[in-house]
């Protein structure tokens, strides 16, 4: 091939943000409608192309650092010279809003390097290298997205190990941007100095949202979109407890309840960044975005997940 093409989608947290730092379980749902596109060809120069830094590679500024890795890594791997591509990026998934956008343009350029060099990786093989540019952009994390942008169904991630959560019936989200980042790296913090001194309370709300993740399974399994709702709707509560929630993420909540979501909340890392609803329908769901509008959300998508055949 001259020109390597690959992508991946972005991904929105159903529910288990922070409490997956410790152990429980999480959710997390594909965003297929949110994509990150990476085409690549050899090239006597090394140059890329995208809307956060256009320029040779040589002298890509830090925060390219996730990408130029995904790039190093696949290339090592693949036989392909990192330094002598001309590579271009695409993505609609916002930057920074815990939507997955540093580890869906990480996996595209993966895909876009082993096409180029004719080669196919497994899930498996393109996740290890995923996050090892993940580790370069967040530190350690839970290693949530990079499994979830390769996912076409919603999976429920432990302690590493993603499984698939079965969906029984049609279950619409809506999706808003507050237009505002929150640090992933303070909101985590912020988790752990509260459990320094109240180590009780917190491990108990770390239980009670682990549980609610586990509600939430079973919900989907059964095609319940009514009790996804009240589960989200307690971890929003219980998120704000921790001290990661923020008045426009409530104020978007808020809205989003007022105008007929069966339940809502932050989605992320929190102190910004977007606010998940489930509502009974498509129709519902114009009305719940325009809501979360008039309060100040900058952008909303709207995503339903489709049954799937998969047997428990
Ligand atoms: C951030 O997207 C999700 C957190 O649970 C951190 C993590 O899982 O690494 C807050």
């Amino acid at each position: 091939v001259e020109t390597g093409l690959g992508s991946a989608h972005g991904k929105a947290i159903l529910l288990g943000e922070h409490a997956v730092v410790y152990g429980a379980p999480a959710i997390v749902l594909p965003l297929l409608d949110l994509q990150a596109t990476a085409s690549i060809r050899r090239s006597r120069r090394g140059y890329i192309t995208s809307d956060l830094y256009t320029g040779p590679l040589a002298s890509a500024p830090r925060h390219m650092g996730p990408v130029l890795t995904a790039l190093r890594v696949s290339a090592e791997q693949l036989d392909v010279r990192a330094d002598r591509v001309e590579l271009i990026l695409r993505s609609t998934i916002p930057f920074e809003r815990g939507l997955g956008s540093s580890a869906a343009t990480s996996a595209a350029v993966v895909r876009a390097v082993a096409n180029l060099a004719g080669e196919r990786l497994s899930a498996a093989q393109t996740h290890d290298l995923v996050q090892e540019a993940e580790h370069v952009a967040h530190g350690t994390s839970s290693g949530l997205d990079a499994h979830a942008v390769q996912s076409m169904t919603p999976l429920r991630f432990q302690q590493g190990k993603p499984t698939t959560v079965k969906v029984a019936d049609k279950c619409t989200f809506v999706i808003a941007d507050t237009g505002t980042s929150g640090s992933t790296a303070a909101a985590v913090d912020g988790v752990s100095m509260l459990r320094d001194v109240q180590s009780r309370v917190v491990d108990r709300v770390v239980e009670d949202l682990a549980n609610l993740t586990d509600d939430v399974v079973y919900s989907l399994g059964l095609g319940d979109p009514l009790r996804v709702g009240q589960s989200m709707h307690e971890a929003h509560s219980l998120l704000a407890y921790l001290g990661v929630s923020s008045p426009a993420l409530d104020a978007v909540v808020a809205a989003a309840l007022e105008a007929g979501a069966y339940g809502a909340k932050l989605t992320g890392s929190g102190l910004g960044g977007c606010v998940l609803a489930v509502v009974p329908d498509q129709e519902q769901a114009g009305d719940v975005a325009a809501a979360m509008t008039a309060v100040g959300a900058t952008r909303t998508w709207t995503t339903t997940l489709t049954p799937n055949d998969f047997d428990l």
